[in-house]
């Protein structure tokens, strides 16, 4: 039996970092509001000419040499993005192109919001496990910055920009334990951005209904936590880090509570990103790996919820 394990992680941010003060003036909130209720300190903000696919492929690149290969050694890309450069070509065969790739193998873009990158890893452990895949490139990658109304305080204060990317090769052990994918498309309208190609609009802009959004994280996480462990036959003692997408400290904190898990056990880099949609994890996970906190043999559990509703887990062992 082939399993798929992480061999490399990468991470990247824009320059230009936004602090709670420098929003509050332009719109009515404040540092204290924006900290209290969501643990957000300060994000980044990709530069006008910055792409989503410039971002990713510095975060690939990191990724790629963390596990020792050349990009010339991928034969699966895949990118997690809500945020594409363009309708099409895919960001993953922009990105393939960018690394010299050619005659490459795989490489798609996977659209599920906040919950994209669990969505693009639980796809690549299929396909290394199948053995149709050997070295996968799994990004996540959002310019948010590029769909905020940055007048609407109630959602320019939680976004960022940013990208986070792994790369998963084969394993004669796990690696992956299992991944668990759901959606409702039925929370749709909870999480949004109204405007698309075959349904054009005047607002191409993320609209939310934060307090419900609120509720049903919160609910999702609890139940998907609970839910992946059991089907891994793992207690929530045996997890050493709970690496969550990083949307709101109050979020976290309830998940790592039904846990059982000690803050201490869990990466938190939202107070420096922001909500970075696609890219929060694989950034979470670096700043982990390359600060010497998550270290080799320890169980990782991600976990995410997004638009869609998305939702889903990674139960791993690094
Ligand atoms: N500054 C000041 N006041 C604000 C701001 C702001 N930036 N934004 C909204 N408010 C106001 C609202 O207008 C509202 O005012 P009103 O009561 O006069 O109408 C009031 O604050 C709402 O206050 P609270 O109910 O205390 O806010 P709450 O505790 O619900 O926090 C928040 C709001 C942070 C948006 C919260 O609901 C939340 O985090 N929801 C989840 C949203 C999320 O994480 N989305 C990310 C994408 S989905 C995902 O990744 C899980």
């Amino acid at each position: 039996m082939s399993f798929s394990a992480i061999i490399g992680t990468g991470g990247y941010l824009p320059d230009r970092v936004v602090s709670n003060a420098e929003l509050a003036r332009t719109v009515d909130t404040s540092d204290e509001w924006i900290r209290s209720r969501t643990g957000i300190r300060e994000r980044r903000v990709a530069a006008p000419d910055e792409s989503t696919c410039d971002m990713a492929e510095q975060a690939a690149r990191g990724a790629i040499a963390a596990a020792g290969l050349s990009p010339a050694d991928l034969d699966f890309i895949v990118v997690a993005t809500s945020t594409p450069d363009l309708i099409y070509p895919s960001t993953a065969c922009l990105l393939q192109k960018r690394l010299g790739i050619r005659n490459g193998g795989v490489a798609f873009d996977v659209q599920a919001v906040c919950s994209g990158f669990v969505y693009a890893t639980g796809i690549a452990d299929q396909f290394i496990r199948a053995g149709t895949a050997r070295h996968a490139l799994v990004v996540g990658a959002d310019a948010n910055s590029k769909i905020l109304d940055w007048s609407d305080r109630s959602t320019c204060v939680l976004f960022g920009d940013g990208a986070g990317a792994i790369v998963m090769g084969a394993s004669d052990r796990p690696g992956v334990y299992l991944t668990r994918l759901h959606a409702d498309g039925n929370y749709a309208h909870l999480l949004e951005v109204p405007s698309g190609v075959s349904r054009p609009s005047a607002d191409p802009h993320i609209r939310m209904h934060g307090a419900e959004v609120f509720k049903l994280a919160v609910n999702i996480m609890g139940d998907l936590v609970e839910e992946t462990l059991a089907a891994a036959g793992f207690e929530t003692t045996d997890v050493d880090w709970l690496i969550p997408h990083q949307a709101n400290e109050r979020i976290i904190s309830a998940t790592a509570r039904k846990l059982r898990m000690d803050m201490g056990r869990v990466i938190v880099t939202l107070d420096r990103h922001g909500n970075t949609s696609g890219a929060s994890i694989p950034l979470a996970l670096d700043t982990g790996i390359r600060d010497g906190r998550v270290r080799r043999g320890e169980l990782l559990l991600l976990e995410a919820v997004g638009g869609g509703f998305t939702w889903g887990s990674v139960l791993l062992r690094y």
